[in-house]
């Protein structure tokens, strides 16, 4: 990570054993409340009762903002056909299509990532005879065997997810009888249960906290890939950072549900205990301190922000909220939680950029640090943050956290708006107005220094991976203000992406969002494509693309928690 320092051991880098003891109290705690919640089966499926009776949809639509956009759903809708056909017909059963040449990777563990991830997205759309042949291929892929070793975190976000999200659509009626027969939607059911107990040894540390991988042959947890290893050799254990840790309840609370067994809810509250309930120093109320340590449970470093590795800890602390059973014993705790680093966030690491000589206009973006470092960039991953603050402030009525999440969203709608290419970069820096010591990353090339004079930010990776988040806060901006707007700058991105990124076989990745000249490209104009559609292109960013221009009663807020990877499970509580 450029800019930063090494880390100096500090005091809190030892594990104080009065810690570790009453961190192993406060686990068994924990695992005792848990297992009393599902003592008695009887209050388990008790109504809709919304525990903080807020309702999250804009419940005053103006100006028809409320009713489906059809046109514009629909050339969504063709973008999604497009790309389910182009894979089933060059790459079906593995993982991912290349779409620039064709050609197909397997790189998570050969299940047919795509398939599973974006099945949900077929549901939505109503597409009925590719929902067919998914399901087809799902209930005949056999979850427990695969020769790579399996990332628990990507498995339970894209597969785990993806199944038991279609097995809640099913139930809620929302997949007609005759897309997917009811013995279908048990088998989906059976390779949940089978694939998330193979995950079941990832869960097997002294803390409850997940391994990186998961050896599926040995049935055992490995500490790391080799490639990867180097980077955290300095560090005595394994370690994790708090999105792998903390992305699993929603999925597990779900499975728990849909079986009536405690054990996935369990192992995923362990999961995450050591974030919620830590007890080791922290600079920020409610900012984790990160990497962990997952045999001791203590943070061995010290990054704190809500960006890439750390992002979906923050968003889980929030859904689980609408997603648990209302007589969860922690609801309380995880709101709490949540609003501390919300608090946190608006304080210490929103950060306005400085006016430029060309661009007067100010933004807000959001910065990351550790103890020695402040560092002025931003991830196109942090876009999600607007999305889930927004949410945050309808459902626990905190109206500041709309304002800071609007101003927010307005900052990465700006780094779109900005490009030739009107699609944002992956990463990027600007000049903080305020509140922050010298020395700060500042542009040095060319090419940096007339980005920043032209916009108040310039792009340290100029890539576009096909990635969801923008869009995916203007769906929640959407439903929740009401406004038009946020459809209007769907549509741009939109527009933009069905330009520069639809290749012969699928949607590639931009390799420069700055260069969409075919002349600024050898050959003929291929370079400026990456050969990679990941399956969130499907599963995520069309869509949040469909649901923002469709009618708002589809997937309604007020009904329905979607996952990080976007699958919408039912708040049932
Ligand atoms: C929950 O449902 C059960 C069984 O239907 C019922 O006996 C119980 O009173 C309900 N509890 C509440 C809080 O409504
Ligand atoms: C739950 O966690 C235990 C370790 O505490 C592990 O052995 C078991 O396989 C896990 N089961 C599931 C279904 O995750
Ligand atoms: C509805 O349209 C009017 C007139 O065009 C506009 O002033 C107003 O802001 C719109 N309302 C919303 C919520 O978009």
């Amino acid at each position: 990570m450029p800019g930063f320092r090494r880390w100096s051991k500090s005091k809190f880098d030892k594990n104080p054993t009065g810690t570790f003891k009453l961190l192993a109290a406060v686990l068994v705690i924990t695992f005792y409340l848990i297992i009393k919640e599902f003592e008695d089966p009887t209050v388990r499926f008790n109504g809709s009762v919304p525990k903080y009776g807020a309702k999250i949809q804009c419940e005053h639509w103006t100006n028809g903002t409320g009713r489906a956009d059809e046109e514009k759903a629909d050339k969504v809708r063709e973008a999604m056909k497009y790309t389910f056909w182009k894979y089933r017909e060059n790459a079906w059963g593995s993982d991912d299509i290349l779409p620039v040449s064709g050609g197909s990777s397997s790189s998570r563990n050969g299940w047919g990532a795509f398939i599973v991830d974006s099945a949900t997205t077929l549901v939505l759309m109503g597409l009925w005879d590719e929902l067919a042949l998914s399901v087809e291929h799902i209930v005949t892929v056999d979850f427990t065997k695969t020769d790579d070793l399996v990332d628990p975190f990507e498995t339970t976000i894209r597969y785990l997810g993806g199944l038991v999200s279609l097995v809640d659509l099913y139930d809620a009626g929302v997949i007609p009888d005759n897309a997917v027969s009811k013995d279908a939607r048990d088998a989906i059911l059976q390779q949940a249960v089978a694939l998330a107990n193979a995950l079941g040894p990832a869960y097997d540390t002294p803390t409850g906290m997940p391994w990186p991988r998961v050896d599926f042959a040995q049935s055992k947890g490995i500490a790391d890939l080799p490639s990867v290893s180097s980077q955290y050799a300095k560090y005595e254990n394994p370690v994790i950072g708090p999105a792998r840790a903390g992305s699993s309840i929603l999925e597990n609370r779900v499975l728990t549900r849909l079986t009536g067994d405690p054990i996935y809810a369990q192992n995923a509250t362990l999961a995450w205990a050591p974030l919620v309930w830590s007890k080791w120093y922290r600079k920020y109320n409610g900012m984790i301190e990160a990497p962990i340590d997952i045999i001791t449970g203590a943070p061995v470093g010290r990054q704190r922000h809500w960006d890439g590795g750390h992002d979906s800890y923050y968003e889980y602390l929030m859904k689980i909220t609408l997603l648990a059973p209302t007589f969860d014993p922690y609801l309380s705790r995880y709101r709490e939680k949540f609003s501390l680093a919300a608090g946190s966030l608006r304080n210490h690491y929103a950060s306005r950029s400085a006016s430029a000589p060309d661009h007067t206009m100010q933004h807000l973006f959001l910065a990351r640090d550790d103890d020695q470092w402040f560092l002025n960039k931003q991830s196109h991953l942090a876009c999600f943050a607007p999305g889930t603050l927004l949410l945050a402030s309808k459902a626990y009525a905190q109206e500041n956290l709309g304002i800071f999440a609007l101003a927010l969203l307005e900052g990465c709608r700006h780094t779109y708006d900005s490009t030739p290419s009107k699609i944002g970069p992956e990463a990027w820096s600007w000049i903080p107005k305020f509140g922050y010591d010298e020395p700060i990353y500042s542009p040095t090339t060319h090419r940096e220094k007339e980005e920043w004079r032209a916009s108040g930010f310039w792009s340290t990776d100029a890539r576009y991976k096909g990635r969801p988040e923008y869009i995916e806060s203007l769906f929640y901006a959407h439903r929740i203000t009401g406004e038009a707007r946020f459809r209007e700058w769907a549509w741009d991105a939109f527009t933009a992406m069905e330009k520069h990124c639809k290749a012969p076989y699928g949607y590639a990745q931009l390799a420069d969002v700055y260069k969409v000249e075919l002349g600024q490209w050898s050959g003929e104009g291929e370079g400026r494509w990456i050969d990679m559609q990941e399956s969130f292109w499907a599963a995520e960013t069309l869509k949040y693309l469909w649901l923002t221009f469709s009618d708002a009663n589809i997937a309604s807020l007020d009904r329905w928690v979607f996952s990080t990877e976007g699958h919408p499970f039912r708040m049932i509580r």
